[in-house]
């Protein structure tokens, strides 16, 4: 598999990110921002809507290109070449609805090179068993709930193994037991060596993440350990939703805690 040729043993972060800018049109949505996230790590972007968690997540992926500022996937620009080092779980699913689950994933194993049939096949029953997909594989896409959709969608997104995994609001919709196993899933990948980017508007996303970024206006306002954030609020009760009022009213800009 693709995975297997990268360059993934360095030194260099999952994601770098510096000073970068973008604009539709003459809209400014994101401002200067400049991150870094370790290999191996949950990493939240949490914002409201419009903070502009969506518009990052595409200029990482490559579905957008940055006007201003740089980005570096595991130490590479991003390229083709860095594509198959990412898998990306857009927040509106892209499946093709009349197709059948099994026909969807075996559609992204395709486009990710999973050129050996009898190991794609594996992968393909490996991944819709993760999903808890496998009895519905001949399912038209159509016939699903939002929930199924959801699993066959974080499907396509693993099925090449990737050490790099976008997921924008992957949560969105799930009852609580199905976010409870999406986040089990997710601490595993972690554990692997897999480093999750994870755009999420809700707190009890952003408790599960290893470190998180407050996004707001289309800047980070701060970023640390879910724990550090709360604790530079001052109060030893806080919640993550203080900490994020916290960063809102303090209005310092972008603090590393
Ligand atoms: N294709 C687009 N054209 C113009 N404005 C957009 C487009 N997509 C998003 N925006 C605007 O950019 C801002 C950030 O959006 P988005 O990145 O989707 O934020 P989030 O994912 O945090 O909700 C919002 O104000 C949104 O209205
Ligand atoms: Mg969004």
């Amino acid at each position: 598999m693709q995975t297997t040729t990268l360059k993934n043993d360095s030194d260099d972060p999952a994601v770098l990110i510096d000073n970068l800018s973008f604009r539709y049109d003459s809209r400014k949505v994101l401002d200067g921002l400049s991150l870094q996230v370790p290999k191996g790590i949950s990493f939240g972007l949490l914002g409201a809507n419009g903070a502009g968690k969506t518009t990052l997540i595409r200029l990482l992926v490559g579905l957008l290109k940055p006007k201003l500022g740089n980005i570096r996937l595991l130490g590479q620009k991003p390229s083709r070449k860095t594509a198959y080092l990412i898998g990306y779980m857009p927040q509106l699913h892209s499946l093709y609805s009349e197709l059948s689950v099994i026909q969807n994933v075996d559609f992204f194993a395709r486009i990710y090179r999973m050129n050996d049939g009898a190991e794609r096949k594996q992968r393909i029953e490996e991944v819709l068993k993760i999903a808890d997909m496998w009895a519905h594989s001949d399912d038209a896409i159509v016939n699903l709930s939002g929930g199924m959709k959801q699993r066959v969608s974080l499907a396509c997104a693993i099925v090449h193994n990737p050490p790099l995994l976008f997921l924008d609001e992957p949560t969105v919709g799930l009852d609580p037991e199905l976010r409870a196993s999406f986040w089990d899933y997710f601490s595993e990948l972690t554990k692997q060596g897999t480093t999750l980017i994870i755009s999420s508007h809700t707190m009890d996303d952003a408790a599960h993440c290893d470190c998180l970024a407050f996004m707001r206006d289309g800047k980070i306002i701060a970023q640390g350990t879910p724990l550090e954030l709360k604790q530079s609020t001052g109060h030893d009760d806080a919640t993550l939703e203080d900490a994020f009022l916290f960063f809102v009213r303090s209005g310092k800009g972008k603090i590393n805690v």
